[in-house]
């Protein structure tokens, strides 16, 4: 759904929180938001800018489906499928209004007091090189009037385009876009093969996007983004980037990135600003459900037959993994575990469970884990690539991970049969 139908969705079915009092982009609005996690909140009044902020627009499962019209049960099967049938991208008409470049007119928020300064955290970087087209998430902090600079991880596809771009002395044209529609959102945090265009995934999901150029370069995006940024990474300039809280609501290191240069403000009329709070719901969802399908599909792969899969909340949606099989063998979770790595690398613990077990109930899965782990039915690996955001990695993320079987054995002496399940009372009692 496309950003603005999306509030206004929200606000016929009363789940908009609309703030009208005067409320400051530093540390005011993040903290509201944190405070109001789960509930979408549109504040109208913004100290230092003209324009509205609007945030935990996606920051449960619930509205993310809301959005898209996909219930939570549907989601791994749905983006699966969007990502196999990509759907149309047209040409469009927008209707926007174009200014010179004055970052100092946006409401970027400043969120945590150790942080560099204002972040944009909800940009999604479009851009186009030699044939392949690309769309993804990257943070912006804003360093001057016009000018930020981004994390840009490396060996990702925008990385990978910055690179070829500086070795040739060029710069690397970008459109970017803040107020992006729930499907580009998501298409924005997928990893897939380079080659496959992102758009069509958030095409296939909101049934078709139109695109419009840029009025500076030839970067293409969709016509009903809210703001679009268009600009350059530059191939001669870097600068200090961080300290920035991410996922884990730890605070990333200071890195040397590529600056990006603005040369255009497009504009919608009404235009609203999303922010989206490092750290926060909206911030883990958006990270970890584009990964789900990816693990499911390795598991698949594996020959393995899967209930559910579950990156948990504890795990900041996206260190921790509960997953559900139908066991059908004693060596299918430890399979599971090797497949659950293979789908997503930054894993560091995962909870194979059995098919009856809410994988969404912390309380149901430690009770799995408390009732049928036993020594021997873990696996410990050490020195293994991981995550960069695991505390205890090295800064590449080398570091360790536990699989945990916590399934019921398959076959029980009988004197222990009652031991293995709860009593359950007869139905219809
Ligand atoms: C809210 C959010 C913020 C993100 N911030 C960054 C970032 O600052 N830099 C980065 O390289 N990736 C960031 N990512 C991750 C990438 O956008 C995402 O992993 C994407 O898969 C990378 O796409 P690619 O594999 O096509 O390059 C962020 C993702 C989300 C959901």
């Amino acid at each position: 759904m496309k950003f603005r139908e999306h509030l206004a969705r929200l606000e016929s079915d009363r789940r908009l929180l609309r703030i009208g009092t005067r409320v400051s982009p530093r540390f005011e609005i993040p903290a509201l938001l944190k405070r109001n996690e789960g509930r979408p909140v549109l504040f109208e009044n913004v100290e230092g800018s003209e324009l509205p902020v609007a945030g935990n627009l996606l920051s449960s499962m619930d509205l993310l489906g809301a959005s898209l019209g996909i219930r939570k049960e549907a989601w791994i099967e749905t983006l699966t499928s969007a990502m196999q049938h990509p759907g149309p991208v047209r040409e469009g008409r927008g209707e926007f209004v174009y200014s010179e470049p004055d970052l100092d007119r946006l409401p970027i928020l400043t969120h945590y007091p150790k942080d560099q300064g204002p972040y944009v955290t909800s940009a999604v970087v479009f851009a186009e090189r030699g044939g392949s087209k690309n769309l993804s998430f990257h943070r912006l902090a804003k360093i001057g009037r016009d000018r930020f600079v981004g994390r840009l991880v490396e060996k990702r596809d925008l990385h990978t385009m910055y690179l070829d771009a500086r070795d040739h002395g060029e710069d690397l044209p970008v459109a970017i876009g803040i107020g992006n529609s729930s499907g580009v959102l998501v298409a924005g945090a997928t990893s897939v093969e380079r080659g496959t265009y992102e758009l069509g995934i958030a095409a296939a999901l909101e049934g078709a996007i139109e695109i419009t150029r840029a009025k500076t370069n030839p970067t293409s995006y969709p016509v009903d983004t809210e703001i679009v940024l268009e600009g350059r990474i530059v191939h001669d300039e870097t600068a200090r980037e961080g300290p920035f809280v991410d996922l884990t609501n730890t605070y990333d290191v200071v890195r040397v990135q590529p600056v990006f240069v603005i040369d255009r403000i497009a504009m919608r009329p009404g235009a609203v600003f999303h922010a989206l709070l490092p750290g926060g719901n909206e911030h883990r969802i958006l990270m970890g459900a584009p990964r789900t399908p990816t693990i499911h599909r390795a598991l698949t792969d594996a020959g393995l037959s899967v209930r559910n899969v579950h990156l948990t909340e504890g795990g900041s949606g996206w260190l921790d993994v509960v997953i559900a099989i139908d066991k059908r063998s004693e060596a299918d979770p430890r399979t599971a575990i090797d497949a659950a790595i293979r789908g997503h690398r930054s894993l560091k613990k995962i909870t194979i469970v059995d098919r009856d077990v809410d994988v969404t109930d912390p309380n149901e899965v430690n009770y799995a884990v408390t009732m049928y782990w036993e020594a021997g039915k873990e696996r410990v690996f050490t020195d293994s690539k991981g995550s960069s955001l695991d505390p205890m990695a090295t800064p590449d993320g080398i570091g360790s991970k536990l699989g945990i079987d916590a399934t019921r054995p398959l076959v029980v002496p009988p004197e222990k049969e009652l031991k293995m399940k709860r009593a359950e009372f007869p139905s219809g009692a």
